[in-house]
């Protein structure tokens, strides 16, 4: 087969969760923009319509469909609908993330503790739960976790300087455990043909975002980062097209570091 062809998702039916966030939007883009048809899924459906409607009227096929992680029975729902209305989920991106805020350790409490793991990640496991048993039954899936260089590593604090941001232990809790959960499913389910890897990008910084040499975080990020920047609108794309499709249909159990270098010194 001709390589590039390799990397087209005709015919397939892709969810994204967190489909129209800062990275999520390019995400569903991608996915797309290769032939996919894209389910936008997030609480906010108007905002994952909006985007839905951007890439209809740019000749691609794509959906919105309304999604919340924290509730156990309106993620049944929503895998129902799904299928009742595409017939399969072919590709399923566990992108979406909630931040609650959490500052540092000694204000962390069970509550907030609670409330982000309930989304991140048991509303992931049950999300993965109720797409994987239709995957099973056609012998073909893949799943893609996006977790974040702090999946791999730790926050490097001195990078937030004295602007008053960080990130909380919960986060980086949770980023190791979907890189973990990532290379539990890819083994419990490698016999059923359902491939599962996650990627870990670094931080990205949105075209038009706040830029750029006036802010002390992006300077120090920079400055950390062997690429000499944080990652723009397209990096994303390849490495979620790549996965998804059969491009990399011998790779399973992988976390592609998307990192400009920044986990390499
Ligand atoms: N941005 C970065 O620099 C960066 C760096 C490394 C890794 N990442 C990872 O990339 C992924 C996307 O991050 P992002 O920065 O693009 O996030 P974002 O813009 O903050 O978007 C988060 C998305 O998650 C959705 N979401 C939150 N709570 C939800 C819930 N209960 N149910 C369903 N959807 C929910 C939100 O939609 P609603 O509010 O409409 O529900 C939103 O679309 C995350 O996994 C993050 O850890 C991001």
């Amino acid at each position: 087969m001709n390589v590039m062809e390799l990397f087209r998702l005709d015919s397939k039916v892709a969810v994204v969760t967190g489909g129209s966030g800062l990275y999520g939007a390019h995400i569903s883009t991608a996915l797309a923009q290769a032939g996919a048809t894209v389910v936008i899924a997030s609480r906010g459906v108007a905002e994952c319509e909006s985007l839905a409607a951007k890439l209809r009227d740019e000749g691609a096929d794509a959906a919105a469909l309304a999604l919340d992680l924290g509730d156990e029975a309106g993620i049944q729902s929503f895998v129902a609908q799904t299928l009742e209305r595409y017939g399969r989920i072919d590709i399923l991106i566990n992108n979406a993330v909630s931040r609650v805020g959490l500052a540092d350790l000694e204000q962390t409490e069970a509550a907030g503790w609670n409330a982000a793991e309930q989304v991140n990640g048991l509303g992931t496991m049950l999300l993965t739960k109720a797409v994987v048993p239709a995957m099973r039954k056609r012998m073909e899936g893949n799943i893609i976790n996006i977790s974040s260089i702090q999946g791999i590593l730790g926050p490097h604090f001195p990078i937030y300087g004295s602007t008053g941001r960080t990130s909380g232990i919960e986060y980086t809790y949770n980023k190791w455990g979907l890189v973990g959960m990532t290379k539990w499913l890819a083994n419990y389910y490698g016999p059923y043909n359902i491939r599962v890897n996650s990627i870990s990008p670094g931080g990205y910084n949105p075209t038009g975002g706040p830029e750029d040499a006036d802010d002390e975080f992006m300077q120090k990020y920079k400055e950390r980062t062997p690429l000499g920047r944080m990652a723009d609108d397209d990096d994303i794309k390849g490495a979620v097209v790549y996965l998804a499709s059969r491009a990399s249909s011998y790779i399973t159990g992988h976390n592609l570091v998307m990192d400009g270098g920044w986990s390499s010194w």
